[in-house]
């Protein structure tokens, strides 16, 4: 009994308006939303995933890659649209699995979901770690590798083998994620306020190398644009771009952090689908853009490198050097905001799931001044540190997607699902073309998952095994609904519930 009792939406629409003590700080407009999801959106994937993609899988094509991995996000965005404005509470996926498909596929996403933005923000931590090595390296300081690197690499796809390098610890990589965790315990108005400075700094950076690179393409470099396919699954041809779209969806992810601070948006209802659709709009076309301008610049087999924006720009020689520069304090500041929006959408569930009882009350604690989830704020930051100085990227990296994925598959599933079961209930924002949207949304990704390295997957179960023992030896016990439904059963059926 209760695995599959779903939370009514009429109960949480009343969450979602409730003020005061121990609520959230209503404190952020639609701009706000917009800036947080491309705070969230622009960092390590375009500023190192498009080389890496270009040069093994895709070449010029990856233009194609960002537009389909776009296309995907577009489908998926408009049903976080739908929900976010229809159920604006903090949980995100989380909670519209639990207004749809109930108590046990809430969990398991809310728990997957642990993927996208704890792993996320420790992923993009390393990232940021490596651009500042260059940076200082530019400046003509070596920083010592032992503490710049994580101590852990991957040898193939699934062997984690110690470093070759001797790294002992990415001490860069955690030293960013606790200071993002310090400003976000402050106050989500200060964090939304320097994510804003930040965004204006990364937008102005990729606009100057798609505006200045553009006069510096040979468009020999774009010839072929699909090189052919080398025989391998995936190596280029057709197969490498969808191959390249899995890679590069990394690059999108963030657009549904917006979501995740429904509980402080000043008018969720109007502002989340803004936010949400307004933020992925403009990075899709940004994207779009930047890959056309960099494949275009330099070929794309010079483009496997950490810093593939750098090495395409310096390709116009010293009339653009002092546009390198910028681009790696760019790349710097940026992805400190990724990492910021992603530990900032953590918290954020882990408040939702323990106000429904899944986790231990003091998750769902709120400070008394600040009025942010400080405990859990904390708990993430700590967990992500370690993570970020342990673990390679690329291990983080495919999990993030995976989970990613997997979590854009269920909100598409639950929107179709909603307007059978609760067609009258008011939806602020409706997701146009029901159901083409949600199953086009659905298909592109379980298309890109299956993409995926086998071993990514085999981490995915074994990573969702981890969280249901978890639930049933904590959450199902503790869960307001199961305990409710227990309290309303009449006494015969309540036998053998083990309370
Ligand atoms: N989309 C984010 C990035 O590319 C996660 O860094």
């Amino acid at each position: 009994m209760g695995l599959w009792s779903k939370k009514s939406l009429s109960h949480l629409q009343d969450e979602a308006t409730a003020e005061g003590h121990g609520t959230l700080k209503r404190v952020l407009s639609a701009t706000n939303l917009t800036l947080l999801g491309i705070g969230g959106i622009i960092g390590a994937g375009i500023f190192v995933l498009t080389g890496t993609a270009a040069a093994q899988f895709a070449g010029p094509g990856i233009v194609l890659s960002f537009a389909l991995a776009g296309l995907g996000c577009l489908f998926a965005g408009l049903c976080y649209a739908e929900l976010a404005s229809m159920i604006p509470v903090a949980g995100s996926a989380y909670t519209y699995a639990y207004a749809t498909l109930g108590e046990l596929i809430a969990w398991i996403i809310g728990w997957d979901l642990i993927l996208e933005y704890l792993f996320g923000a420790a992923t993009v931590a390393v990232g940021w770690s490596g651009y500042v090595n260059a940076l200082f390296e530019q400046l003509g300081v070596a920083l010592p590798a032992r503490w710049t690197q994580a101590p852990l690499s991957l040898e193939g796809t699934h062997h984690l083998v110690a470093s070759a390098g001797g790294g002992i610890l990415n001490v860069p990589a955690m030293l960013i994620v606790l200071a993002m965790t310090g400003l976000l315990v402050v106050g989500i108005h200060e964090s939304s306020r320097f994510n804003n400075y930040i965004v204006f700094a990364k937008l102005l950076i990729v606009l100057l190398v798609i505006g200045f690179g553009y006069a510096h393409v040979d468009t020999a470099n774009w010839k072929p644009f699909i090189p052919e396919n080398t025989g391998e699954l995936g190596h280029f041809g057709w197969s490498g771009i969808v191959r390249g779209a899995a890679v590069v969806f990394f690059a999108y992810i963030g657009f549904d952090a917006v979501s995740t601070a429904a509980q402080e948006a000043r008018n969720p209802q109007r502002d989340m689908p803004i936010g949400i659709l307004g933020s992925l709009g403009v990075c899709t076309v940004l994207y779009i853009l930047m890959s056309l301008v960099m494949t275009g610049m330099t070929h794309y087999s010079e483009l496997n490198v950490p810093h593939p924006v750098f090495v395409a720009i310096s390709k116009a020689g010293p009339s653009l050097a002092w546009l390198g520069y910028f681009i790696n304090v760019g790349a710097v500041a940026g992805l400190a905001s990724v990492v910021l929006v992603l530990l900032m959408g953590q918290p954020r569930i882990f408040f939702s799931m323990a106000r429904d009882g899944l986790l231990p009350p003091v998750f769902g604690k709120v400070h008394a001044r600040f009025r942010t989830p400080y405990v859990t704020t904390l708990l993430t930051g700590i967990v992500c540190a370690l993570i970020a100085g342990l673990f390679p990227i690329g291990l983080l990296g495919e999990l993030v997607s995976i989970g990613t994925l997997l979590a854009f598959v269920i909100v598409c599933a639950g929107v179709w699902l909603l307007r059978h079961t609760a067609p009258d209930v008011v939806r602020p924002f409706r997701a146009p073309f029901i159901p083409v949207v949600p199953i086009l949304g659905m298909a592109i990704c379980l298309f890109m998952m299956v993409l995926l390295p086998a071993d990514t997957w085999v981490r995915l179960a074994v990573w969702l095994a981890i969280g249901l023992l978890i639930y049933f030896t904590y959450g199902r016990r503790h869960s307001r609904a199961v305990r409710t439904a227990e309290r309303a059963a009449p006494p015969s059926a309540k036998g053998g519930s083990g309370e």
